[in-house]
């Protein structure tokens, strides 16, 4: 069933569209640029993420680890401007966008996207305002123009999605000259863990992550700087685009 109710930041979102949407299409409050393109869940977990009842035991965990887990906690260097504009990629229920949203204030923008459409009507519900929206969209395909972005920050999602190197090359691309980027992946440490946690990936659809081969990744998208920092089971990695 599709929802005609747009809610007034679509104003603000559809011109940034690239390439523009002839019939937009918006669901439980998200404009949805997939419909029934959506493609196959890359493993159990997506799955998990993609189902109502796994969407909602997920909005209720992150909540209490960003409580009580410091690696969940945005690095101070993804502050965004007043005024900015941010991407928010594999967002979830939104809570991420929701809170850089707040920090970008009414003249700014904050876009979540994500493949989910439970995870984006709990974000859509819960999250959206004049200054915050959700799309329904693949982060291997992002759907905007090149440089549209101040900030491009993407928690715990990567590991999820086919061809991470890609989703890397696209979100450096619709980053602003000088605009920058935070990346959050978990990532195992250890021998023994890193045998277990492969076999474990190669069954699951999970990827994960050389802290130098995401930088060199970024390198080769046309980032200037590239800092990685391994924190609890976590790997970040913030970026700059060259001014
Ligand atoms: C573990 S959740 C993290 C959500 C949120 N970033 C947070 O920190 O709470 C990962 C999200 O990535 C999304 N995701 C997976 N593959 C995706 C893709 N190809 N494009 C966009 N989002 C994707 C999932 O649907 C899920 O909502």
């Amino acid at each position: 069933m599709v929802d005609e109710s747009v809610p007034a930041v679509f104003e603000r979102v559809l011109p940034l569209l690239a390439p523009p949407p002839e019939h937009p299409e918006f669901r439980a409050g998200y404009l949805d640029l997939l419909g029934a393109q959506g493609e196959k869940s890359s493993g159990p977990i997506q799955s998990l993420w993609e189902s109502g009842m796994g969407s909602a035991a997920y909005d209720h965990l992150q909540s209490f680890a960003r409580r009580v887990l410091p690696w969940f906690q945005l690095p101070a260097s993804a502050r965004p401007p007043t005024g900015g504009r941010v991407l928010d990629v594999g967002c979830g229920p939104g809570n991420v966008t929701a809170q850089l949203g707040r920090a970008v204030g009414l003249s700014g923008l904050a876009i979540g996207i994500d493949v989910s459409p439970p995870m984006l009507a709990r974000a859509a519900r819960a999250e959206t305002s004049d200054s915050v929206g959700f799309i329904r969209a693949d982060a291997r395909r992002l759907p905007f123009a090149d440089a549209t972005f101040d900030l491009v920050t993407s928690i715990a999602a990567l590991q999820l999605i086919p061809e991470p190197h890609r989703v890397l090359a696209g979100m450096t691309r619709v980053l602003a000259p000088g605009g920058r980027l935070a990346v959050m992946v978990p990532t195992p440490r250890g021998g023994l863990l890193n045998q277990a946690t492969k076999l474990i990936g190669d069954r699951s659809g999970l990827s994960f992550f050389d802290a130098t081969e995401v930088a060199e990744s970024l390198q080769a998208a046309g980032a200037a700087t590239v800092h990685t920092h391994r924190t609890g089971p976590t790997l970040w990695i913030t970026a700059r685009r060259a001014a």
